[in-house]
């Protein structure tokens, strides 16, 4: 099984470039087969999620053309089937992205249930009230959601709570809708909004994306469109705090500073330099870090995918800093592991007191999902000594060359298959 060992205590310093973001991309991509025409898609990142969900589109007849590692030509006109497999759902639950696109374009889709993951339950309510809203018949038969309707038609829908995911696919659905839309308290990442340019460049008529408020007049078609994805700010801001935590300078690039606001106040907070470019960050970190207080929230908010990361380094910060984690409910996990390492954290529900200490130890962890893959990373990188972090399948979904950027930033890591391969490293960090 595939492992990162890691020799802690280098800074990281340099540049790092960041790639497209995978969670517009999994959303663009579903969009991308509401038209017959033929779609170029470019930034796409490179990772196991996109690659799966290229998988799953091919599967029910889309033609998907992966002309470079970052691009792919998406055509939706040969669709012969509105089922998506349940070994895709298993594998992504963004897959669901398809109820919506196929629902909008076709008037009907089917889906297997997403199930829940490591970070917490994820129910999918507010997408089928979202559909049901628009007229579809949504039922759930045999572990999957069966959505059809005669015709969808535009209406007025609030989202009870703040959700990337029902903002997406109801998006998509109302977007070939007859009439208008309008879906209240939305979610507003970048994310979103990118799925909405990439529509509204397909003809769609969308507008408010990014407030809380979106308004869609359906169409009838959607054309031909060529789009590049937005960077990655979750991968820009894993970056970010990993320069931090390992007193490093680095300059991440391609990125785009506004997306990243939240991420840039607490790392100025915990006592880091940060300097805004048009395209790029550099983040300077001081000698200690000091601790503050950080509560997870809905874009603009600081985000909950970035919640690991800011608590693998405020474990290495002076001071108590308490973590809240206010979008999910089971995403602490990482502490567990980080325990092994020498943190001090006393998780209560949603909250975390984290102890700073000077300095954490290498062990032997395990990646409980892909941000807090991440984190834990970071903490190996700030580390003495020898961390070697198994799973780390779950952050190869998100996160492209990972273990090779973080080296060109200096970092002493490697994927590893086997113990052989480990002594080979060891000797030769020393
Ligand atoms: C998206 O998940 C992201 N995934 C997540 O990133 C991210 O953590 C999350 O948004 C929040 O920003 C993708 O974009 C593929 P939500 P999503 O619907 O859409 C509740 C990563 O690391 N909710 O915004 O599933 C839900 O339980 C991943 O890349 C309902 O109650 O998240 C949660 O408490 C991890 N009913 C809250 O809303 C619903 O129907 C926010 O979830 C839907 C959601």
């Amino acid at each position: 099984m595939e492992q990162f060992i890691i020799k802690g205590g280098n800074p990281l310093v340099g540049e790092v470039d960041i790639s497209g973001a995978k969670n517009a991309a999994l959303g663009i991509l579903a969009a991308a087969v509401m038209t017959d025409d033929t779609v170029l898609i470019e930034n796409l990142p490179n990772v196991r999620d996109i690659n799966v969900m290229l998988e799953a589109m091919s599967e029910i007849g889309v033609k998907v053309d992966r002309i470079s590692p970052h691009a792919a030509m998406i055509c939706g006109a040969d669709i012969c089937d509105v089922s998506v497999d349940y070994e895709y759902i298993k594998k992504i639950r963004a897959s669901y992205y398809l109820l919506g696109a196929l629902l909008g374009k076709y008037k009907k889709a089917e889906v297997p249930l997403p199930g829940g993951c490591n970070i917490g339950s994820r129910p999918i309510d507010l997408h089928l009230k979202g559909f049901r809203a628009l007229g579809a018949e949504v039922t759930i038969r045999n572990g999957a959601i069966c959505a059809r309707a005669e015709h969808l038609r535009g209406s007025h829908i609030f989202l009870d709570t703040v959700s990337v995911g029902a903002t997406i696919n109801i998006m998509m659905a109302a977007s070939m809708a007859e009439g208008r839309t309008i879906i209240e308290n939305c979610a507003r990442e970048p994310h979103v909004v990118d799925v909405a340019n990439f529509l509204n460049s397909m003809g769609a008529n969308i507008k408010g994306a990014g407030t809380d408020v979106i308004r869609i007049r359906g169409v009838e078609k959607l054309h031909n469109t060529e789009y590049s994805i937005i960077p990655d700010q979750i991968e820009a801001g894993t970056f970010m705090f990993a320069a931090a935590a390992t007193r490093g300078d680095v300059m991440v690039r391609n990125v785009i500073p506004k997306h990243l606001e939240a991420t840039s106040a607490k790392l100025i907070e915990i006592g880091c330099e940060v300097e805004e470019f048009d395209n790029a960050v550099r983040v300077v970190a001081p000698r200690r870090l000091c601790g503050t207080n950080v509560k997870t929230l809905p874009y603009p908010g600081y985000p909950t995918d970035m919640q690991p990361q800011i608590g693998v380094t405020l474990a290495i910060a002076s001071g108590t800093s308490i973590v809240t984690e206010s979008i999910f409910e089971n995403r602490f996990k990482y502490l567990d592991e980080l325990a092994r390492m020498g943190a001090i954290a006393k998780v209560e529900g949603n909250t975390a007191i984290i102890t700073g200490v000077d300095r954490l130890t290498g062990a032997r962890i395990s990646a409980p999902d892909l941000r807090a893959g991440a984190a834990l990373v970071i903490a190996g990188l700030a580390a003495e000594g020898i961390t070697i972090v198994d799973d780390i399948v779950y952050i190869q979904r998100g996160y492209e060359l990972f273990e090779e950027k973080l080296r060109s930033l200096g970092a002493e890591i490697r994927l590893i298959h086997d113990e052989k391969e480990a002594r080979r490293f060891r000797l030769q960090v020393g």
